[in-house]
């Protein structure tokens, strides 16, 4: 069930360039909310731009909050990022399906995250337990990667090789011989494609979150849809709406 709240921005930081982490209470949306969903943030411009589409990075369902950890990419993130304590934010959520934590339960499980896919692992990492591999990758700065260093078994990959194995994520797992039952991972494009042809080759399911490729994420501008591998009986293929039918897929469901 989603719902729109006035929501009260309860802290916001800065924690590496460009990147903004920030808590919000909210009375229903975070005792709903599942890893790997997500929530809308509405401008107060609302007839200027539509509502953003971010990953819940937390959610802390007793306390009632939920705390987002985005890159200022545009507009309206730039607008976000100078919300302060006791600022009012209107949210929609939770938005999306998650990720399938049953599907990790007594599974040697390895979740992977590139640049702002990384943060939505975080959650997922806590409520699958601290038996889980995690491998992160960024371009050059780190964050979050001493809440992940205690959430699992942390690699890291940077791009410059400044941190961890150079390269991507896929070169970490290579070179820390890293194993897996089940996959489940965010990231860009190129790296869900990379580890969809993973799965395939070692017979590993892997649950990937699209997000990348949503812009309003309340179905609204069709800017997210994508090829499902489904084919009804008249070899008619089937578009997917990532924010609506995901963000979180089979890969083996969708055309990447
Ligand atoms: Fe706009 Fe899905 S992001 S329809």
């Amino acid at each position: 069930m989603k719902i729109k709240e006035c929501c009260t921005v309860e802290s916001q930081e800065c924690i590496a360039k460009g990147i903004y982490s920030m808590w919000i209470s909210t009375k229903v949306i975070a005792k709903e909310a599942k890893a790997g969903q997500f929530i809308s943030l509405f401008s107060k411009d609302g007839s200027r731009l539509l509502p953003r589409p971010i990953s819940l990075c937390e959610i802390d369902r007793e306390g009632g909050r939920l705390r987002i950890v985005y890159r200022v990419a545009g507009a309206g993130t730039e607008e976000f990022s100078h919300l302060k304590a006791g600022d009012e934010v209107d949210i929609l959520g939770p938005l999306g399906n998650g990720f399938p934590i049953e599907e990790g339960k007594g599974k040697r499980v390895m979740l992977m995250g590139g640049g702002i896919g990384v943060p939505p692992m975080l959650q997922t990492a806590k409520d699958l337990g601290t038996d889980t591999i995690i491998c992160c990758g960024y371009r050059d700065e780190l964050f979050l990667n001493e809440e992940f260093a205690a959430a699992g078994d942390l690699h890291i990959a940077t791009e410059d090789g400044s941190a961890g194995v150079k390269g991507n994520v896929m070169d970490a797992v290579r070179e820390d011989h890293l194993e897996a039952d089940v996959i489940f991972a965010c990231g860009p494009a190129p790296m869900l494609r990379a580890i969809k042809a993973y799965g395939l080759e070692k017979g590993i399911p892997c649950w990937i979150s699209m997000e990348e490729k949503m812009a309003c994420g309340v179905g609204a501008c069709l800017a997210c849809v994508c090829q499902s591998t489904e084919v009804d009986g008249h070899s008619h293929v089937h578009n997917k709406r990532i924010c609506k039918d995901g963000p979180v897929f089979l890969s083996t469901e969708i055309e990447l």
